[in-house]
């Protein structure tokens, strides 16, 4: 069954605070989307394994330990995926991109497809699907559904809020995958948008409304 880890952390708190308030504009919205992202590869990087490496420093020769060999790949939805990638980067500069393009269709809520280009290795890679907002949990679906096509080793979902419904049809339809998110809110509206949620996340990050 999918693991799903909803951060407590304080730090991350706050920034959530801020981000879903409806007076932040688009500056401090895209960079806090940044910093909660940050935080949240932090956890969802815990369980990379490590092997030793003997480093020489001016001293002395130091036991220390590396990441062992394990290659990863980040897999933003488009759009509002993308505004969590360069913090993601930041951390893993060697990681690879793949981009799925999805959109919801307003009437039905149901994702429709546009774009899919991954890494060509990305069967040998360890996969992060990232994505804002996890509503009723469609599009973050088909996305897997997508990238499991190509046999990644693994792949895990990063998010910053979730509705309990996204949590439900995600961790149905994908039971493999862990899910790792910033906030569990309430309820879906008839809308599909998350209650209390932050909106909608693209166009905040965009400043298209
Ligand atoms: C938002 C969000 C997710 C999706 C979540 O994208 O970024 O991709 O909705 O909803 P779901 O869990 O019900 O599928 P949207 O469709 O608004 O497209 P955009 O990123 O291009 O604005
Ligand atoms: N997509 C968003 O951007 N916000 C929501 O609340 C739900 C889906």
């Amino acid at each position: 069954m999918a693991k799903v880890f909803i951060a407590d952390h304080p730090l991350i708190q706050h920034k959530l605070s801020i981000l879903r308030d409806e007076r932040t504009g688009t500056k401090e919205f895209r960079a806090l989307i940044g910093e909660i992202t940050m935080l949240l590869c932090y956890e969802a990087t815990r369980d990379l394994p490590l092997e030793p490496k003997k480093v020489k420093t001016p001293v002395d020769v130091a036991d220390t330990k590396v990441i062992s060999g394990k290659k990863l790949a980040f897999v933003p939805i488009l759009r509002a995926g993308t505004g969590m990638l360069d913090a993601v980067l930041e951390l893993v500069p060697s990681a690879k991109v793949g981009h799925i393009g999805l959109y919801r269709d307003p009437e039905t809520l149901k994702p429709v497809t546009y774009y899919c280009k991954l890494p060509a290795d990305i069967s040998e890679r360890e996969v992060f699907v990232i994505d804002p907002m996890l509503a009723t949990g469609g599009s973050a679906i088909d996305a897997i559904d997508k990238v499991k096509e190509f046999n990644p080793k693994s792949i895990k979902f990063m998010g910053i809020i979730a509705a309990p419904e996204g949590i439900k049809a995600l961790s149905e339809a994908h039971p493999d995958v862990d899910i790792f998110v910033s906030a569990l809110d309430d309820h879906l509206n008839d809308h599909g948008y998350i209650v209390p949620g932050l909106g909608d996340a693209g166009d905040r990050i965009f400043g298209t409304k």
